[in-house]
């Protein structure tokens, strides 16, 4: 989830995006769509990954895919809605129980999926893996004899759909939440620009390697991920067996959901939780204070599997878009407001705000 071709490809995205911001934003004059204007440069970096291919700006299916991974997080609930609880209602009530409209939205994705992997079979070249959907074709090939393998075609479709879903919502929102607190805290926004300034230099754009200096940049997106808590109860669990943890008796099949909020906003563990305060993870010598009660991407065995990919998205996309511009409410626009749009994850709500060049 870490290799270097995938950073080159996120550093390369930040550049794109940068590019069409300020084509768009007139030199600050404009008011630009903000809330959502991460979502093609973090598909295409994912996209890349699975697929080995990136769609251009205006390419039809890349539009489709992404009003499919937004309408699917606003259908599906942290819980996995009724249906998870009671799978039986999808026989008796499809469509009052919101299993038809989900069906429909996972098939548009499965069918865009499948006919990727129709497209990759027919040009698979061996020993010129291009991406994900290769590699796993490939390994398919080598256990094609093997009767307890578990690599097929449906755990393929399945896999793409888990990273694709996972991977893009969650880091097109913590960004866009990102833009917001920086119209709320203008000072914030401006020791990010000073230091940025003073690592990477006018002339040069942020990389990977300017991040173990950038600490300030580094404690700011952490605190985004603390206060705005865009996966606020993880992803739901179920209990394999009977099971007492600390004290609490969980019994096999209970949906166990850990509340990653609640030790967000711990007052006794944070003192302050609900202000936004970047230096809470700084250790004032020019560090960064690695707390444990700081669990954006989960915690234990089934953490955030592309938590690396995830960490570098957000700080490539972060400190591109910061370098280059000043951010501000445009002229006659209220300060939006901070609260999110519920479902899977929790999204910022439609704002506006105005991109100044910096030169
Ligand atoms: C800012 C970005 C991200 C955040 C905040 C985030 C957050 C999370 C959280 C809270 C969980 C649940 C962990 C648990 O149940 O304890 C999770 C699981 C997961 N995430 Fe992420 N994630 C991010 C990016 C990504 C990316 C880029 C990918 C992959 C390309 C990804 C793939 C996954 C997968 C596959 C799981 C399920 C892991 C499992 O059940 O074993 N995530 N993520």
């Amino acid at each position: 989830m870490g290799k270097h071709s995938m950073q080159a490809q996120i550093a390369a995205e930040a550049g794109d995006l940068v590019t069409r911001l300020r084509d768009k934003s007139n030199g600050g004059s404009t008011p630009l769509k903000l809330h959502d204007a991460f979502d093609v440069c973090v598909l295409n970096s994912l996209w890349a990954m699975l697929a080995g291919e990136r769609f251009a700006l205006d390419d039809r299916r890349m539009m489709e895919l992404i009003d499919i991974v937004h309408v699917s997080f606003r259908v599906i609930d942290t819980c996995g809605g009724l249906l998870n609880q009671m799978p039986f209602l999808r026989f008796i009530a499809p469509g009052w129980s919101g299993y038809t409209r989900l069906l429909s939205v996972l098939n548009r994705l499965w069918g865009f999926l499948r006919e990727t992997i129709d497209e990759h079979r027919k040009t698979l070249s061996p020993g010129c893996t291009r991406d994900f959907i290769d590699s796993y074709l490939e390994e398919m090939e080598v256990r094609k004899n093997e009767t307890d393998s578990t690599f097929n075609d449906m755990q393929l479709v399945s896999l793409c759909l888990d990273l694709f879903m996972a991977g893009s919502e969650t880091t097109s929102s913590t960004l866009g939440f990102a833009v917001l607190y920086m119209l709320h805290h203008p000072e914030v926004q401006r020791r990010v620009h000073d230091e940025l300034d003073g690592v990477v230099g006018r002339s040069n754009q942020p990389t990977l390697q300017h991040r173990p200096r950038l600490c300030y940049v580094e404690s700011v997106i952490m605190e985004v991920q603390r206060h705005a808590n865009i996966a606020p109860l993880g992803i739901a669990h179920r209990a394999l067996k009977d099971t007492r943890v600390m004290g609490h008796f969980v019994p096999e099949g209970a949906t166990v959901i850990v509340s990653i909020w609640s030790v967000h906003m711990d007052r006794k563990h944070w003192g302050d939780p609900e202000v936004f305060r970047p230096e809470r993870f700084l250790d004032g010598k020019g560090g960064i204070v690695h707390d444990n009660w700081f669990m954006p991407f989960g915690f234990g065995k089934r953490r955030c599997l592309g938590e690396i990919l995830g960490k570098s998205g957000l700080f490539l996309f972060f400190s591109t878009l910061l370098h280059n511009f000043s951010i501000s409410v445009p002229p006659g626009h209220r300060l939006p407001s901070l609260e999110g749009s519920d479902g899977l994850a929790l999204s910022p709500r439609p704002f506006y705000a105005s991109l100044v060049p910096r030169t």
